[in-house]
């Protein structure tokens, strides 16, 4: 459920008509409504009751300080991958004990200020990751927590770019070889193993894959118990999926029940629950507005030229994602047709959408929904186009949470050449 809604033909963001927030901000813009976003994160919190656990926000999915800021003050835990992100949930206002880091190849100075900062815990992928990160935490004097980052070989059945649970994927250790890292891990002395955790992918649909990833990790668990390693928490990594085309994935609740209930039947109920969701909590918590500059009849298809590009959302050009295209004001009659809605980059892949049955003109606001995750964050400044507005709606206010790039900052960093004789 999401605070986009028609009232009277024209497209709401909670209590906000999109097109005064278009008059406001202009277009392209990202607009988000912080009511969804509350309501994910409780969906999960209020899912998992009285059992101990921490939903773990995944920062990439969009780490707009305002969207991070919102979600900390209901209690949120951060899923980082990079310094960063570190730093995003630090000015947002994050609290550090709360986050879990993840990521195949961390840095020896991101490593150092997760521990500075006292993070709760980092998700180690391999085994020379173990090696650098004791290393570090000695010369620092610290200790530093960790969990493997078992890789359960379940597949997720989903798209193959965002599947990363299988043998044949860069992350993680394979199940097979967990044992003897965790051994390793706990013969490091400035290392201690607090858990265990997992991530099988992203956009699943079905409960099935994972619980074959639960049962994997508990079986894990059981063989850690008998060589003596005990862990406080069991992370199951974020991937569950949204609805962008009638797809009707798990609730938060249906998720979370079933994955307790596999819990208590295998002895498990002590450990505390982490979870790393991003889209599931962002993505239907934002779209993004773009105006029809032009409609272009041709013989075999007619396209709708909108003013945001691959650039801006590169989600169906990257992963062929589909992502309803909606007009923002129904009021007006007018005559529909068949169009693939596509934008000013100079390349075919660059398309919003293909074969949209619209009732548009020109001059008219689009709204794509489904893009609060993986949208604004994958934005590119390809073509040398400023990257989009992003707006929160909070009730019937409107707020700018990241002005809209301005040209001259497209260049920040460059630098000519100096002047002189022309190298020979
Ligand atoms: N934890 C880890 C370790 C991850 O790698 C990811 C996502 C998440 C959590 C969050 O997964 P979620 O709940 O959002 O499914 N750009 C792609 C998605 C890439 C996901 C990468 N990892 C897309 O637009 O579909």
């Amino acid at each position: 459920m999401d605070h986009f809604d028609y009232r009277n033909g024209v497209l709401h963001a909670e209590d906000v008509p999109l097109a005064s927030v278009a008059e406001r901000f202009g277009t392209p813009c990202y607009v988000y409504s912080r009511a969804t976003l509350e309501r994910h994160f409780r969906a999960y919190d209020e899912a998992l009751g009285s059992h101990p656990h921490l939903i773990c926000y995944a920062v990439k999915a969009n780490s707009n300080l305002a969207v991070l800021n919102v979600l900390a003050r209901l209690g949120a835990g951060f899923d980082i991958v990079s310094r960063g992100e570190l730093e995003r949930v630090m000015a947002a206002g994050g609290d550090p004990a709360k986050v879990v880091f993840s990521g195949v190849a961390k840095q020896e100075d991101e490593m150092a200020r997760a521990l500075e900062l006292g993070i709760k815990c980092f998700n180690v992928e391999s085994l020379p990751e173990l090696e650098r990160l004791n290393a570090v935490a000695e010369r620092l004097g610290k200790v530093a927590p960790v969990s493997l980052r078992v890789n359960p070989d379940v597949d997720a059945r989903t798209h193959p770019y965002i599947s990363t649970g299988l043998k044949d994927n860069k992350f993680g250790i394979p199940v097979d070889d967990a044992l003897a890292a965790y051994e390793r891990a706990a013969a490091l002395p400035h290392l201690e193993v607090v858990g265990v955790d997992c991530h099988i992918g992203s956009q699943l649909t079905e409960l099935a894959p994972f619980l074959d990833a639960l049962d994997r990790l508990l079986a894990l668990l059981e063989r850690l118990e008998e060589r003596g390693i005990q862990v406080e928490h069991l992370d199951l990594g974020g991937g569950l999926g949204v609805p962008y085309q009638g797809e009707r994935p798990p609730e938060p609740f249906a998720y979370a029940t079933a994955l307790l209930e596999r819990l208590a039947s295998r002895g498990g109920r002590s450990l505390t629950l982490l979870f790393e969701p991003g889209r599931s909590i962002a993505a239907n918590a934002g779209v993004m507005l773009t105006r029809v500059e032009f409609l272009k009849p041709g013989e075999t298809k007619n396209f709708a030229i909108v003013d945001a590009a691959m650039n801006d959302l590169i989600r169906p050009a990257l992963y062929q994602a589909w992502q309803a295209i909606l007009p923002v004001d129904t009021r007006e009659p007018r005559e529909s047709a068949t169009f693939d809605v596509a934008g000013p980059v100079c390349e075919t892949g660059d398309f919003l959408g293909k074969d949209r049955e619209l009732a548009i003109a020109p001059g008219d606001l689009l709204a794509v929904r489904s893009a609060g995750a993986y949208g604004f964050v994958m934005a590119s400044n390809y073509n040398s186009r400023p990257r989009p507005a992003e707006v929160m709606v909070d009730g019937e206010t409107l707020h700018l949470v990241r002005r809209r790039e301005r040209v001259e900052e497209l260049w920040n960093g460059e630098a000519l050449l100096p002047d002189g004789p022309e190298a020979s």
